[in-house]
């Protein structure tokens, strides 16, 4: 069976869609289904923000179709890995596990590439678009330490 691995921010407009799309572009799909979504209702069922379509089309990424979904606790049945963008979604992440094994599969996506640091994604909404590459770098380089210890 697949390997499924979902990727979570706030809005599930910026980080979480450009870390689904660039985790997707190194997997195969018949072994890794990726997904995303945001801790709050704010955006669901829009597209991603034009900025991060922009940088993901820059690299060959298409997430133009993408549509944003709010996290629930049913998630933690339908995937493997769960990604957290920064430390505030992971608390609020860990607020909705109902036991232990919810709450083991959830990481802070950059202490895959800084291990035990506890970084944080930026959050790239009120800013420009140099924040949005800066996000695109620290995912793409998250993504391929991912990619490592899952195909071995
Ligand atoms: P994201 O960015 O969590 O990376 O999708 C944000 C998108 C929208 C808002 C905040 C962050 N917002 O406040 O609407």
């Amino acid at each position: 069976m697949a390997t499924k691995i979902l990727m979570v921010c706030l809005g599930n407009i910026c980080r979480s869609p450009l870390a689904e799309g660039i985790l997707q572009s190194k997997l195969d799909p018949t072994q890794f289904q990726i997904a995303s979504c945001g801790t709050s209702n704010y955006h669901i069922g829009k597209k991603p923000d034009q900025r991060s379509i922009n940088i993901a089309k820059h690299y060959n990424i298409d997430i133009s179709l993408q549509k944003a979904a709010q996290f629930t606790a049913q998630h933690f049945d339908r995937y493997n890995h769960i990604y957290a963008m920064d430390n505030e979604n992971y608390t609020n992440i860990i607020k909705l596990a109902r036991h232990q094994e919810d709450k083991n599969k959830v990481q802070l996506i950059l202490n895959e590439s800084h291990p035990q640091q506890n970084l944080d994604v930026p959050d790239p909404y009120y800013g420009g678009d140099q924040g949005f590459e800066e996000v695109y770098q620290l995912l793409d380089e998250a993504c391929t330490h991912i990619v490592k210890k899952l195909v071995l």
